[in-house]
């Protein structure tokens, strides 16, 4: 490992003040009470402290009888972790809809608050993804999201799969009010350098998800791409390692998924630093533009 710097514990300051955990775990796919609890226990037991999950994923509920039984087992509070969840694409709308929207995922997880509450896409379900009446629904959305964010229900908000002129339109929209953190996918072989340069200038942090290529087996191309492997072995870690140590290093957050003890603890494992060599090297597979997640940019 070329040094020894603990990223376990390293947190991004959000744009109002709030500290994230710069790697939390995803939980898309985990479906089942006992998958959950045997996750977050490996998760919590290796020093994961932020957990994301969306509306639209299912498991709020089987997080909040994880968070329950497992924060004591650890002698931790509440406080003591992030919390994401997120909009579903079927709750795009004014301030009631967003609240009501909201209250279900607070509900379901069983908590007061959430850390960070994400729109889950800028598209509005049933509606056509080119409509022009998304942007309209969508800085209703926002707004709705700011409201309670001014009313202290929500610790931090943000946006996912948000291109530059989403962005703008909805910060426009609400005279400046600007997502804290946008998730996006995000792997060397699709990032993209104006969403990384408009949210550096505007105090927006990105978060990756698809580090890895996501759960379908295409993102075997990813994790096996010869590049990738090289850097891992140079350095005697893993491809998965790589790919997190990439995003980290360019300031962005990631949330790897992962249901296996052995993979949960290597992925929070990440105490080498790439060379800038092998970060330039890793940057060219950029060229292959290979997107495995829904494509946001078609929504109007
Ligand atoms: N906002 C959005 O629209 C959006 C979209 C997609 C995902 N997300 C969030 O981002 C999180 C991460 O993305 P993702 O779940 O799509 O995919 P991912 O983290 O890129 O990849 C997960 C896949 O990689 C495998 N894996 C994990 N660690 C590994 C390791 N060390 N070595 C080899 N294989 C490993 C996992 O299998 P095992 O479980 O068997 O280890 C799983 O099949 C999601 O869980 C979700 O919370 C958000």
């Amino acid at each position: 490992m070329a040094s020894n710097t603990n990223v376990s514990k390293t947190k991004f300051t959000l744009n109002n003040g709030t500290e994230m955990p710069a790697i939390g775990l995803g939980t898309f796919r985990i479906k089942t009470e006992n998958a959950i609890m045997s996750t977050v226990d490996s998760a919590l037991a290796a020093g994961y402290r932020l957990f994301d999950t969306a509306a639209v994923y299912g498991n709020e509920f089987y997080l909040k009888n994880a968070f329950r039984t497992l924060l004591p087992k650890y002698g931790l509070r509440r406080e003591d972790i992030f919390v994401t969840t997120k909009l579903s694409p079927s709750n795009h709308g004014n301030r009631d809809v967003t609240e009501r929207a909201y209250r279900k995922s607070l509900q379901n997880l069983g908590l007061d608050y959430v850390d960070l509450y994400l729109i889950h896409f800028p598209g509005t379900a049933n509606t056509a993804a080119d409509d022009i009446l998304n942007v309209k629904i969508r800085d209703q959305t926002w707004a709705g999201l700011a409201s309670l964010y001014d009313e202290g229900l929500i610790k931090a908000i943000g946006v996912s799969n948000f291109t530059v002129r989403h962005l703008q339109q909805v910060i426009s929209a609400t005279h400046g009010v600007v997502p804290a953190v946008n998730q996006v996918e995000w792997h060397p072989y699709y990032f993209q350098h104006d969403l990384m340069e408009y949210c550096k200038r505007n105090g927006i942090v990105l978060q990756a998800y698809c580090s890895f290529g996501g759960t379908s087996s295409s993102n075997m191309n990813l994790m096996q791409d010869p590049v990738v492997n090289s850097i891992a072995k140079k350095f005697d870690v893993t491809c998965a390692q790589v790919l997190l140590k990439w995003a980290l290093q360019q300031g962005v957050a990631v949330i790897p998924k992962s249901t296996d003890p052995q993979r949960i603890k290597e992925n929070i494992s990440l105490n080498f630093t790439i060379p800038n060599g092998d970060i330039i090297a890793l940057n060219a597979l950029g060229e292959r533009n290979i997107k495995y997640a829904w494509d946001p940019s078609v929504v109007a």
